[in-house]
């Protein structure tokens, strides 16, 4: 299989279009939908996600919140040969249980009470493309037994009715909640799961990716920039290393959300360290250490592990992922060095590129 590393992007034709009902999205192509990672296994998985999207096959992406999966499902739309057609995203979570039926199915009128108009469902409006089917996890039970009967037959039917209709829609759907305790617990339907899970993708958490941190940040301080009067907007090397010190728990969301409150803070064309928050730039550690307090030892081994994490993955960003180089900057042995990469399993390769200096 070919990787190709970068910008995994894609021009779309028509116009963004946001739903104002809550959980709901239909883009119509014209906006660009860009994969941003140079990583080995980011690379690997937007190669497959091309790969298996003119197929039929439904497919399952899992990953933490905010890790990229339904920028995924925007690459294998595009990559489709219903790249025209619909894009329907649902959340599931967004949506009251008793509601997601009819959300999903659409309604007849009278169908209960309150029903006073016809509704269409999110799956008739997603006829001919691809349905997104974010939070899956958080679906009713009854609507994954329908859905389940969907996805076999193509068959459903509006609530209140007993029509049948037939539909012919893609189906992604993802999960940031892990399915399989979920179905340990009787919580998700085996036999759903099974239909759901024919290809899966899993997207890594940026904190298993810190080579994709720089391009990541260089891309929203343009894009969020240019959204806020600020074009042409760069980010310091001094700024990009102390955002690749942080862990990300919420995931690319919040290397946006840092890098778009620093294009609002910054008065120059440069977003430099002290533009960002104090959680990144780690200026109390004093706090971190009172919030998971352990004992002496295992405190001082998850901050130096955090220290080595950082410092490896940083001399690496400005030796150009060349482990000679890097080795001879830092001091320690080329056969050190390589145990670290190892112990943190960070791919020097993935920093090749320009030498920053
Ligand atoms: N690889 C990437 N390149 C560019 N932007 C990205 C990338 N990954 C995520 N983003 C951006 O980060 C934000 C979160 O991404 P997305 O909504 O796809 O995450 P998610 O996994 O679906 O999150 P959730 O579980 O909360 O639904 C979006 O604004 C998205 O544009
Ligand atoms: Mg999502």
């Amino acid at each position: 299989m070919s990787i190709s590393p970068g910008i995994h992007s894609i021009a779309i034709d028509d116009i963004t279009r946001r739903a104002e009902s809550a959980g709901y999205t239909q883009r119509s192509p014209r906006s660009t939908v860009e994969f941003i990672g140079q990583d080995l296994a980011v690379c690997e998985l937007v190669d497959l996600a091309k790969q298996v999207a003119d197929t039929a096959a439904t497919v399952l992406i899992t990953g933490e919140s905010g890790s990229g999966k339904e920028v995924l499902a925007q690459i294998i739309r595009q990559h489709s040969g219903h790249r025209s057609e619909p894009f329907v995203a649902v959340n599931c979570g967004a949506i009251p249980e008793p509601l997601q039926e009819s959300e999903f199915f659409g309604h007849v009128r009278g169908a209960f009470t309150g029903a006073n108009e016809r509704k269409i469902g999110k799956l008739e409006r997603a006829n001919g493309g691809t349905i997104f089917l974010d939070e899956i996890g958080e679906m009713s039970k009854s609507l994954q037994a329908a859905l389940l009967r969907t996805l076999q037959s193509g068959e459903y039917s509006p609530v209140g009715s007993s029509e049948t209709k037939f539909c012919n829609v893609r189906v992604i759907a993802a999960a940031n909640r892990d399915l399989s305790e979920m179905m340990d617990a009787g919580e998700f339907r085996r036999d759903l799961y099974y239909r759901l899970n024919i290809i899966r993708l899993e997207v890594p958490a940026l904190r298993e990716r810190k080579c994709d941190i720089p391009l990541l940040s260089e891309h929203f301080a343009r894009t969020l920039g240019a959204k806020y009067g600020k074009a042409g907007l760069r980010i310091s090397q001094e700024a990009i290393q102390v955002l690749m010190t942080y862990d990300y728990p919420g995931n690319v969301r919040e290397l946006e959300n840092f890098v778009g409150r620093a294009a609002i803070l910054c008065r120059g064309g440069v977003i430099e360290p002290e533009h960002l928050p104090a959680e990144a730039t780690d200026l109390n550690p004093q706090q971190e250490i009172l919030d998971r307090l352990d004992d002496f030892q295992s405190a001082k081994a998850h901050a130096v592990e955090k220290f080595e994490r950082a410092y490896i993955t940083a001399v690496l960003q400005k030796c150009g992922g060349i482990i000679s180089r890097a080795s001879a900057y830092s001091g320690l042995s080329e056969r050190n060095f390589h145990e670290k990469l190892k112990r943190y399993a960070i791919n020097a390769k993935s920093f090749r590129g320009p030498v920053r200096g």
